[in-house]
């Protein structure tokens, strides 16, 4: 298993990785093209990540994070306000639902507080280590940016990433209701 950081030639395999395994999010909904325009513009942001695992040549799942959290929407934003424009034309109720998103509580977060917002693994190649190995390498991009903890949330429902957090380690801190979800948030140290 290799990890590395994401090329623009592996931006097409995160797409599609998130969009099928990661498809009850927001980010989800607002579709291909969107999320391509998201990993690329995140790219060029020194503040957030994407690593992804190889098996052979194969892309079997990645991850990414960010510091300064509270900084991304303005960001993106100003990377993708044109697919914005687009997206509020077509399907004005998603861009209502985006709105709502920045009340997300990550966006409240201490500065010094790292965010993981997506991990995903080919499930094919899941049990076998790569999320678990994953979230190392991403403690790693945390602690060149001198930060020392880092959170990831996940709806109480969803038992088997939670189980899969708690076995790597993680502490749950809190439980928030958002849009009528019970989020669930674990932290962990550098
Ligand atoms: C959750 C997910 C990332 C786990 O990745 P993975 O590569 O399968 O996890 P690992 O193989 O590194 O597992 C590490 C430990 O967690 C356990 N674990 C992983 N997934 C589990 C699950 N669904 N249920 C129970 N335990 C699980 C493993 O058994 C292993 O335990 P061990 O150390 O006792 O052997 C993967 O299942 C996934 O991509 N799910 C779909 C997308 C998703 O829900 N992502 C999280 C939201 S952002």
């Amino acid at each position: 298993m290799v990890i590395k950081k994401i090329e623009f030639t592996n931006i097409n395999d995160v797409v599609q990785i998130h969009l099928s395994y990661l498809d009850q999010g927001l980010l989800s909904s607002l579709g291909e093209d969107f999320l391509k325009d998201f990993y690329y513009a995140l790219i060029s942001n020194n503040d957030a990540f994407t690593l992804v695992a190889y098996k052979g040549k194969k892309v079997v799942g990645f991850t990414s994070g960010a510091i300064n959290v509270n900084q991304l929407p303005i960001f993106l934003i100003g990377k993708l306000w044109l697919r914005l424009i687009k997206i509020a034309i077509k399907r004005p109720l998603t861009i209502v639902s985006l709105a709502k998103l920045t009340f997300y509580p990550s966006f409240k977060n201490h500065q010094k507080t790292g965010e993981i917002f997506a991990l995903s693994i080919f499930p094919e190649a899941r049990k076998q280590g790569v999320g678990k190995l994953l979230i190392k390498k991403a403690k790693n991009e945390f602690k060149k940016r001198r930060i020392s903890r880092f959170q990831i949330s996940i709806r109480d429902t969803m038992q088997g990433p939670n189980t899969f957090y708690q076995k790597i380690g993680l502490k749950k801190v809190k439980t928030v209701s958002f849009l009528g979800d019970s989020i669930n948030f674990w932290q962990g140290k550098i």
